[in-house]
């Protein structure tokens, strides 16, 4: 990993710990084909991601640029070229919270919190796509639990978004068990918002079921329609978001109060960028 050490030295870090797993405050909590994340255990923690890839690294800060304060996503900010800089989530992802199987997926979570997750994900979703911006990566690892109690949740890892700005068509696919049909079998123009319904779906499947895919019939119809909506093969055949925040499903589950507390809470900006020409109703 090239630079890794200057980057540490850089931004006060000691270099030998770069490859090392627990010294002196920094914690190697990740490491995969490209990236490797720690915690420092500062006042308060912050948590330091290496790219193994300036793309990636550019990827990441071009969402953050895009996306600004924006409340659906965890706070971060891109350093130099293959550094990003995060705020510590004390209670981390679904699967580090939730638990995991030994086969790695996400252990079953109660049916109203997983609707309360999948709304708050298709929320935070239309708010990327509004602004041109896609994830890629959805999967219980980059969902962030935010509040446990009053349930809130966030996105993270946006070292795979694709802006319809950025003309870079080598951008990699995601994480395969969540990955489209579409971004598998190499289909050219793969990217577009129906790639990250699909990995919502898969999302939505594991963390209802502990299973990977739609086998066991143990879900109520009702859900198990609505998943099946988001993981057509065809793309042109899934559901839209907008479809998808209308079904009878969210409403079956929460309540009014907490869908237009969530409505508010994840479309604001988008109302705000908007508010001189038309009122936010
Ligand atoms: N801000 C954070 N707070 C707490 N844990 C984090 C944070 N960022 C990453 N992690 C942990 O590190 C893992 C990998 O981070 P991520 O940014 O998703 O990297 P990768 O691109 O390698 O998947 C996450 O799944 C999570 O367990
Ligand atoms: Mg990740």
């Amino acid at each position: 990993m090239s630079g890794v050490c200057d980057l540490f030295k850089t931004y006060g870090l000691n270099e030998s710990l770069a490859f090392e797993a627990d010294v002196d405050g920094v914690k190697l909590l990740h490491r995969s084909y490209n990236s490797i994340v720690y915690k420092q255990r500062s006042n308060p923690p912050v948590i330091w991601k290496l790219y193994d890839s300036n793309e990636a690294c550019e990827r990441e800060r071009q969402a953050f640029k895009i996306l600004g304060e924006y409340e659906g996503i965890v706070p971060g900010e891109t350093k130099g070229c293959s550094i990003s800089k995060h705020k510590w989530m004390k209670h981390g992802t679904l699967t580090d919270y939730y638990g995991r199987h030994g086969n790695g997926l996400c252990k079953p979570i109660n049916i109203s919190l997983v609707i309360n997750i999948i709304f708050q994900i298709l929320l935070i979703l239309q708010h990327f796509h509004s602004l041109g911006l896609l994830h890629l990566d959805i999967k219980p690892d980059n969902i962030f639990v935010v509040d446990p109690i009053n349930p809130l949740f966030s996105l993270g890892d946006f070292d795979l978004c694709h802006s319809v700005k950025n003309t870079d068509s080598g951008t990699p696919r995601g994480t395969y068990p969540y990955c489209s049909p579409e971004a598998t079998s190499h289909q050219k123009n793969w990217r577009t918002s129906a790639a990250d319904v699909y990995s919502v779906g898969k999302t939505f499947w594991e963390i209802m079921t502990g299973e990977d895919y739609p086998e066991k019939q143990i879900l109520s119809p009702d859900i198990k329609a609505l998943i099946l909506t988001m993981i057509d093969k065809q793309a042109e055949k899934r559901s839209t978001i907008n479809t998808l925040l209308k079904n009878p499903v969210f409403e079956k589950y929460l309540t009014g109060r907490r869908r237009r507390y969530l409505q508010r809470k994840f479309t604001i900006q988008t109302c705000d960028r908007f508010a001189k020409k038309k009122p936010c109703v």
